[in-house]
C-alpha cells in the first residue's frame, strides 16, 4: 500500500471546496469531469430500465446486447472485426487498467507509461511492483509520441506499454503516422502487449483524426482496448465502461471482475445501449462547445506575458507551458489558488515531465474561462 498514489487533481479539488466554504469565490478549472448532464435520451432509456425491472445481477461480462452494441460500433468506426466474447463491460474506465496492472504487474518486469500522463498509470504500476518507466509525451512533438523513441526504451523486460490519446493532461492526439511506425516497431516485441487508453476517443478538434489502436490487426492478441462512457457522452457518475481483452487474458480479467464487482450496474448497461445506438447530436454539441473552448482559451493564454500554449487536438483540457513565468508548476497552482481564488492542477501531478506546465480543464463554462483568463492575467501582473 506505501506505492499506490492518489489523484492530486482530487487533493486541489479538495482545497479549492474548503476555500469556498470560507465564503471565497473559487473557480475551479482542476475538474477532469463534463460539466454537461448526460444526454436526456440516456436519461430515459436508464429510468425505463429501472421501471422495467433491470434490478439483478447480469452476466460478468455485461449484458450481450450492449456488448454487441460496442462491438458494431468498433467495426463502423474503424472497421474492426472483434468478437463480444472478447468485451467486458465494467464499472468506469479505472477497472480495466486496474485489472490489467494486476494481471501483467509483477516485480522485476517494465510498464512503460506516458509522462505528463493520467496519474493513475504510475500508481497502479507501483502498487503491481512493476518498474515504472515513464514515456516524455513531448510539447515538440505536439504531445503526439515520438515511436522510435518509445521503441528504443523497450527491454527484455518491458511487458506492458500504456498510450493514451486523445490524452489527459495534454490533449494530444497520437497521429496515423506515429502509430504506424509503433505498431509496426512492436513487431521486433511479440511478448508485449499494448493499453491503449481511448476515453477521450469522440472528443477530437479541427482535422485531428483519432486512431484506434483496433485498427491495427496484428497486434489484436496482445491490445487491451479501454474506453468507456464517462467522457464521450458525459456519464462518470454513471460508472461504465469496457476493456477489449485479448484471447489470452480476456478469462482474468472477467474473474477479476466476479471477484472485484460480480458485474456492472445493470440499468446503466441498458442506458449504455441507447448511449451508442441513440442520436448522436449531444456528443457532437459537447465536442463543438469543447473545442472553442480550449481554442478560446488557449489563445487568450498565449497572448500573456511568460505562457505559451499549444492547441490542444482532442480531450477538454489545455496544458500550457508556464515555465517562462519564472514559477514552479507546483507554485503557481497553489499561489494561483490562494491569491486569485483560481483552481487549476500543477504539470507536476501528472509526472515529473509535466514541470513547467499547469492543467486547465475546459469543462466549465465559458463565463468561468473568461474570468480564469482575467485572474490569471491579474495574478501574473501583480
Ligand atoms: C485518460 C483517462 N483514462 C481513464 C479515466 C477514468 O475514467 P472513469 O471515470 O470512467 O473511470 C480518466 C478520467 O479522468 C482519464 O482521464
Amino acid at each position: 500500500m506505501s506505492k499506490i498514489r492518489s489523484e492530486s487533481a482530487v487533493v486541489i479539488l479538495a482545497r479549492a471546496q474548503a476555500l469556498e466554504a470560507q465564503g471565497r469565490p473559487v473557480i475551479n478549472l482542476g475538474i477532469g469531469a463534463p460539466d454537461f448532464r448526460t444526454p436526456d435520451n440516456i436519461v430515459e432509456a436508464g429510468r425505463q430500465a429501472l421501471a422495467d425491472g433491470w434490478h439483478g445481477y447480469t452476466p460478468a461480462k455485461g449484458i450481450a446486447e450492449l456488448r454487441e452494441a460496442v462491438v458494431e460500433d468498433l467495426h463502423r468506426l474503424h472497421g474492426a472485426s472483434v468478437s463480444a466474447d472478447n468485451l467486458l463491460v465494467v464499472p468506469g474506465g479505472k477497472p480495466t487498467m486496474f485489472f490489467a496492472m494486476l494481471m501483467l504487474g509483477e516485480p522485476g518486469i517494465e510498464i512503460m507509461y506516458p509522462d505528463p500522463g493520467f496519474p493513475i498509470y504510475a500508481s497502479m504500476v507501483g502498487f503491481s511492483g512493476a518498474t515504472p518507466v515513464p514515456i516524455q509525451v513531448e510539447e515538440s512533438t505536439g504531445f503526439s509520441i515520438d515511436p522510435d523513441k518509445v521503441l528504443s526504451q523497450i527491454t527484455d523486460r518491458t511487458r506492458l506499454l500504456i498510450l493514451n490519446s486523445p490524452g489527459n493532461p495534454t490533449g494530444g492526439v497520437i497521429g496515423r503516422e506515429e502509430m504506424d511506425a509503433l505498431v509496426a516497431g512492436l513487431a521486433d516485441h511479440p511478448d508485449v502487449y499494448l493499453m491503449s487508453d481511448e476515453i477521450y476517443s469522440r472528443i477530437v478538434f479541427g482535422d485531428a483524426e483519432f486512431v484506434s489502436a483496433v485498427e491495427y490487426e496484428e497486434i489484436i492478441d496482445r491490445l487491451i482496448l479501454l474506453n468507456g462512457w464517462s467522457k464521450n457522452w458525459a456519464m462518470p457518475g454513471w460508472r461504465l465502461g469496457w476493456g477489449l481483452w485479448p484471447n489470452s487474458l480476456i478469462e482474468g480479467a472477467e474473474t477479476l471482475q466476479i471477484n472485484a464487482n460480480s458485474c456492472a450496474n445493470a440499468a446503466a448497461q441498458v442506458a449504455a445501449i441507447e448511449a451508442l445506438q441513440g442520436p448522436q447530436d449531444s456528443v457532437a454539441e459537447m465536442r463543438n462547445a469543447y473545442e472553442k473552448r480550449t481554442s478560446y482559451i488557449a489563445d487568450a493564454l498565449d497572448a500573456l506575458p511568460g505562457i505559451s500554449c499549444p492547441r490542444p487536438r482532442g480531450a477538454f483540457y489545455i496544458f500550457p507551458n508556464i515555465s517562462g513565468t519564472g514559477l514552479g508548476s507546483d507554485e503557481f497552482q497553489d499561489r494561483l489558488l490562494d491569491e486569485a481564488d483560481l483552481a487549476v492542477v500543477s504539470g507536476t501531478s501528472f509526472g515529473a515531465h509535466g514541470e513547467g506546465h499547469i492543467r486547465i480543464s475546459c469543462a466549465a463554462s465559458m463565463g468561468e474561462l473568461e474570468e480564469g483568463v482575467a485572474r490569471i492575467e491579474r495574478f501574473l501582473s501583480g
